[in-house]
């Protein structure tokens, strides 16, 4: 099995700057899919033929994989999809703040590196600060998809998500979990769960009208829901903001 990259160790840590939307698609005015974590692709090569008036943008952290991607790209001659090697976590919210309004419409985080120990929780994808640069730059009615087949993975995800109050679940659905994929596309580690029939956890949530959060006051709340046991050994005053 693959060991997963460490998004903390220096070399993940340093920032890169990421071009623009004009710099990256040929109609740089189209709305924008954003898929965190997009492995080889293969998600986005198919998403992007099936919506060419979409604007497809994969980020990955494992730069042999996105160069395998760009090339598959550019083979297919898809000039509304591209694959840029970078720390979803240092790197997007500068770009995401940089976005022309509205330009963002769809956000994706499937089937996220699983990080089960504890000392580990701060190398998940999902961090307050990520969910937040998202919902500034997803507006009212954008779409914010989660996937995963770990319950414990998809867990912690929802809870943040939903701790900040910037986004919704459809509203008649009882049982969380969608039962199908809305983007009817598989990605990789999707069809690998689906041949094994383990269970897939997913969410489509939508950006309500809410304004987002102070960032240090949902990091605070989320470090004591997130760690317990530290909340109660260490308790914190509220900063003020
Ligand atoms: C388990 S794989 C899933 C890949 C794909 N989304 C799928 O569903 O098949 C998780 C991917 O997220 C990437 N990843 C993990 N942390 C990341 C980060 N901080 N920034 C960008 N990509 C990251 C990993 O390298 C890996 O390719």
């Amino acid at each position: 099995m693959r060991q997963h990259v460490n998004p903390l160790s220096e070399y993940f840590q340093l920032p890169r700057d990421l071009p623009g939307p004009q710099d990256l698609f040929l109609q740089a005015d189209r709305p924008i899919h954003l898929d965190i974590g997009s492995a080889r692709g293969g998600f986005l090569l198919a998403l992007a033929e099936q919506q060419p008036q979409w604007n497809h943008l994969g980020v990955e952290i494992r730069h042999p994989l996105v160069r395998t991607a760009e090339q598959e790209r550019k083979q297919l001659g898809l000039h509304n999809l591209r694959f840029l090697f970078c720390n979803a976590n240092i790197s997007l919210e500068s770009w995401l703040t940089n976005l022309p309004q509205d330009r963002l419409q769809r956000a994706s985080i499937q089937f996220p590196d699983p990080w089960f120990k504890r000392r580990h929780r701060k190398r998940r994808v999902l961090q307050p600060s990520l969910l937040l640069a998202l919902a500034g730059a997803l507006q009212q009615g954008r779409e914010l998809f989660i996937q995963s087949d770990v319950l414990s993975v998809i867990q912690p995800m929802v809870r943040l998500i939903e701790l900040s109050r910037c986004f919704e679940r459809p509203a008649k659905q009882a049982d969380p979990w969608l039962q199908t994929n809305p983007l009817a596309i598989s990605t990789e580690r999707e069809r690998y769960a689906l041949e094994r029939e383990l269970p897939i956890y997913r969410v489509l949530y939508r950006r309500n009208s809410q304004a987002c959060p102070i960032l240090g006051k949902l990091e605070e709340t989320w470090h004591q829901i997130d760690n317990p046991a530290d909340a109660l050994t260490h308790p914190t005053n509220p900063t003020e903001c």
